[in-house]
C-alpha cells in the first residue's frame, strides 16, 4: 500500500505518467489538535512515504509555482473564487499536504479549529471531496465537532468520516464507540448530514489506518486508508450533473474562429448537443469541441475546452453555456449564506462586487435574515455581520446572472464577495434559491420622462451631494444655494440629514450600518426627484466612499455633482453649532463623525469648498456658477 516507487530513481516520466491518470482526493481534516490530527496527518504520510512533502504554511504564490511541477496536479487548490481572494490580499492559514499511494493522489487540507478560524476551513473545505472529522474517543461529541460538522454540511461536504481517535486511550471499548456513533447519528440527521463513516481508530498505534491491526476484533468496517483510496471524488460526480461551462474567455484569433473557452463545471458535452447561452437565453448546437492539438468527441467536468456553435450568437465573458435540456435559472435576487471573511464587518445596502464562477456584478445585501451561531446552531436577529459570522442573507444584483443552488453545483452557486474599494475579498457564499419577487417585478414603463418634466422647468435634473463633517456648513450653503435657485424660478428640493432624520430615516442611529442604510435610502430618493426633473440638494455627512460613490452611480453621466464642504475638523469643532463635539469629547455621545466615528475625504469631488477661505454666500455663488457651467441651469 504504501508508496515509493523505484521507479523515481530509474524512469521518472514513466512515474510521472502513472500518476497523471491517479485520480485526485482532496480532503479536510478537522477537529481540535488535541485530537490527534497532526498525528494522523503524520502517519498517513508517513505509511505513503511521502512522495512529496509539502508544509505550505499559508498557501500564498509559492504553491503555484510548485504546482507547475512535472505531473500536471492542478495546486490551485481552491475555486476559482477563493484563489482570487488569495490575490486580494487575505492571508489564509491553510496547511496543504500531498501525498500518494498506488491508487491514488491526496491533497489533505489541515487548518485551525478555532471559532476565529471559521474562515480558514471554509476556505480549505471549499474543494473538498471528503471531510475527516477527528473525535477524541475519552471526549466524545464536543462543540468543536458540531460546529465543523455545520460547516462540512454548509459547504456541501458528501463525504465524511468520523474518525474515533485515540481508542487505545480507552481500552479499544466498542460500548465506547457505539455510543458515538449513536450521538453524532442523531446530531448528524438534524443537519442532514448523509454519507458517514464511522472509524474507531488509534492514529498513534496505527490500528485501523492502513491495516485493520489485531486490537479491535469487532471492528469490520473499511479502513482509513481503503475509505480515502476509494470514496467517490467529486470530479466523478459532477459529470453525472447537467452540463455547464462559464465562460472565461472569447477565442478569436481569425475572423474563421469563434470558440467558447473555460473548464467544464459539470457534466458532458458533445458535437451536435443542444446549448443554451446564460442569461441572454439564446440556443445554439455545439459544433466542434477543440483543446490543444485536436478536436475531442466530447469533453467532461475538469477539462478545459473551447467550444465552437452552429449559429453566430452573443456571448461574452461570464456566461454560462448550458445544456438546453436542463439548463440553470437566472435570476438577479437570491436567498444565500454568507461567510463573513473580513475584520471590518458586513454593512447591509453597501455594494460589493460578487464574482461568480468567471463573471463579476455589483451586488446589495437587502437583509439579514438571521446570523447562524455556529456552536449551537441557534438563529440570532442580526443587523451586521462581523469576522467569522455567518448569516443567511438576501442579496440583490445589478443584472441577472445564470446559476445553480450551491448544494447542486459548487461551482455555479458559490461565489465571493469583493470590497470594491480595497479590492478585497471580504466574504464567501453559497447561493439557495432565486427570490420570486424578482420574477414578478417589471420595470413599468412611462411615457413622460425625466427629459421631458426636466424640459418643462427649463433646467437638467442633477444632485448637488454635499459631504462632509458636522458643522461644516453644508446645510447653510445648501440653503443659501436653494435659495438662489428657487429666487431664479428653478425647481428644486433640499433633503437635509437633520430633517430626513425625524421622518423617512427616523429608525436610524449613527452606526457604520444605520449610516450606510441612510445614505442608500437618501440615495434613492433622490434618484426618483431627479426622475422628477428637480435639482436636488442633498446635505448628509454621508462619511463613506462607498456609499458616496453608489449615490453616483444610481444617476446617469453629469448628474451627480459632489461638492466637500471642506472644512478642518479643528475648524468645525471650534464652531460647534450644536454642542455636539463638546458632548462627544466628553464621551456622552458616541460614534460621532471626525471622534470615534472616520470621515472619508472624497477623492474627486466636483466642487470642492475651502469654508476657511469663503463665505457661506460666496460658495453659494460658486455653486451657480457651476451649475450654469455644467448647462444643469439654462439661461
Ligand atoms: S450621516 O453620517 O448618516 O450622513 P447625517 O448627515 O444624516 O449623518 O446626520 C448628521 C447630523 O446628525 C449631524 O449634523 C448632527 O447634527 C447629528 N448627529 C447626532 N449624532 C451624531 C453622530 N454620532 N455623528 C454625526 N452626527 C450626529
Amino acid at each position: 500500500m504504501a508508496h515509493q516507487s523505484d521507479l523515481i530513481a530509474t524512469d521518472i516520466e514513466q512515474y510521472l505518467k502513472q500518476h497523471e491518470h491517479k485520480s485526485l482526493l482532496r480532503f479536510i481534516t478537522c477537529g481540535s489538535v488535541d485530537d490527534g490530527k497532526s498525528t494522523l496527518i503524520g502517519r498517513l504520510l508517513y505509511e505513503s512515504k511521502m512522495l512529496f512533502e509539502d508544509q505550505l504554511a499559508a498557501m500564498e504564490a509559492d504553491s503555484k509555482k510548485w504546482g507547475t511541477q512535472g505531473d500536471e496536479i492542478d495546486f490551485a487548490l481552491l475555486v476559482d473564487g477563493l484563489a482570487a481572494e488569495r490575490e486580494q490580499g487575505i492571508t489564509i492559514d491553510v496547511a496543504y499536504r500531498f501525498f500518494s499511494t498506488d491508487k491514488r493522489k491526496f491533497i489533505v487540507a489541515d487548518t485551525p479549529g478555532h471559532e476565529q478560524y471559521t474562515r480558514n476551513m471554509v476556505t480549505g473545505a471549499s474543494t473538498a471531496d471528503a471531510a475527516i472529522l477527528m473525535v477524541d474517543a475519552r471526549k466524545g461529541i464536543l462543540t468543536q465537532t458540531r460546529r465543523h460538522s455545520y460547516l462540512m454540511s454548509l459547504l456541501g461536504i458528501r463525504h465524511i468520516v468520523v474518525a474515533i481517535n485515540k481508542m487505545d486511550l480507552v481500552g479499544y471499548s466498542e460500548k465506547t464507540f457505539r455510543t458515538i456513533v449513536e450521538e453524532y447519528s442523531q446530531f448528524a440527521e438534524q443537519l442532514g448530514l448523509k454519507q458517514i463513516t464511522y472509524i474507531p481508530m488509534s492514529a498513534f498505534k496505527g490500528d485501523n489506518i492502513i491495516t485493520h491491526g489485531d486490537n479491535m476484533p469487532w471492528y469490520h468496517g473499511t479502513t482509513l486508508m481503503g475509505y480515502l483510496e476509494t470514496v467517490e471524488v467529486d470530479d466523478t460526480r459532477m459529470q453525472k450533473a447537467p452540463f455547464r461551462l462559464p465562460v472565461q474567455w472569447v477565442n478569436r484569433p481569425n475572423l474563421d474562429f469563434r470558440g467558447f473557452s473555460g473548464t467544464v463545471a459539470s457534466g458532458i458535452i458533445k458535437p451536435g448537443d443542444r446549448i443554451r447561452v446564460q442569461p441572454s437565453g439564446k440556443e445554439s448546437h455545439v459544433a466542434r469541441i477543440v483543446v490543444h492539438g485536436g478536436d475531442l468527441p466530447q469533453a467532461v467536468a475538469g477539462q478545459s475546452v473551447t467550444l465552437t456553435l452552429t449559429d453566430e450568437i452573443d456571448i461574452s465573458r461570464g456566461d454560462v453555456i448550458s445544456t438546453a435540456e436542463e439548463p440553470a435559472q437566472t435570476a438577479d435576487q437570491f436567498e444565500t449564506t454568507l461567510v463573513w471573511m473580513h475584520e471590518d464587518a458586513m454593512l447591509a445596502g453597501r455594494p460589493y462586487l460578487l464574482k461568480i464562477g468567471t463573471k463579476t456584478v455589483t451586488a446589495t445585501i437587502t437583509d439579514i435574515k438571521y446570523q447562524v451561531n455556529v456552536n449551537t446552531l441557534e438563529h440570532t436577529a442580526a443587523k451586521k455581520l462581523e469576522l467569522n459570522a455567518i448569516g443567511v442573507c438576501n442579496i440583490s444584483l445589478d443584472r441577472a446572472i445564470a446559476f445553480d443552488d450551491y448544494q447542486h453545483n459548487k461551482d455555479t452557486g458559490g461565489f465571493i464577495l469583493i470590497d470594491r474599494l480595497s479590492n478585497t475579498t471580504v466574504a464567501a457564499g453559497m447561493l439557495h434559491f432565486a427570490l420570486r419577487r424578482s420574477q414578478n417585478i417589471h420595470f413599468q414603463h412611462v411615457d413622460v420622462d425625466k427629459e421631458a418634466r426636466a424640459l418643462a422647468k427649463g433646467q437638467k435634473p442633477a444632485v448637488l451631494w454635499f459631504t462632509g463633517l458636522s458643522g461644516a456648513g453644508k446645510s447653510t450653503i445648501a440653503n443659501l444655494v436653494e435659495k438662489k435657485l428657487h429666487a431664479q424660478g428653478r425647481h428644486t428640493y433640499l433633503l437635509d440629514g437633520d430633517n430626513v432624520r425625524h421622518g423617512l430615516n427616523k429608525d436610524l442611529g449613527f452606526t457604520d450600518a444605520d449610516r450606510v442604510e441612510n445614505i442608500r435610502r437618501v440615495a434613492e430618493v433622490s434618484k426618483l426627484m431627479v426622475d422628477a426633473g428637480l435639482i436636488v440638494l442633498t446635505a448628509f455627512i454621508s462619511p463613506f466612499r462607498s456609499e458616496r460613490r453608489m449615490a453616483r452611480e444610481l444617476l446617469a453621466e453629469g448628474e451627480f455633482i459632489e461638492v466637500h464642504v471642506d472644512t478642518p475638523l479643528a475648524v468645525a469643532e471650534e464652531r460647534d453649532v450644536k454642542g455636539l463635539y463638546k458632548k462627544a469629547r466628553r464621551g456622552e455621545l458616541k460614534n460621532f463623525t471626525g471622534i470615534d466615528s472616520a470621515y472619508e475625504q472624497p477623492e474627486n469631488p466636483e466642487i470642492r469648498l475651502d469654508t476657511t477661505a469663503l463665505s457661506a454666500e460666496a460658495a453659494a455663488d460658486e455653486i451657480i456658477a457651476a451649475l450654469k457651467h455644467r448647462g444643469i441651469i439654462l439661461d
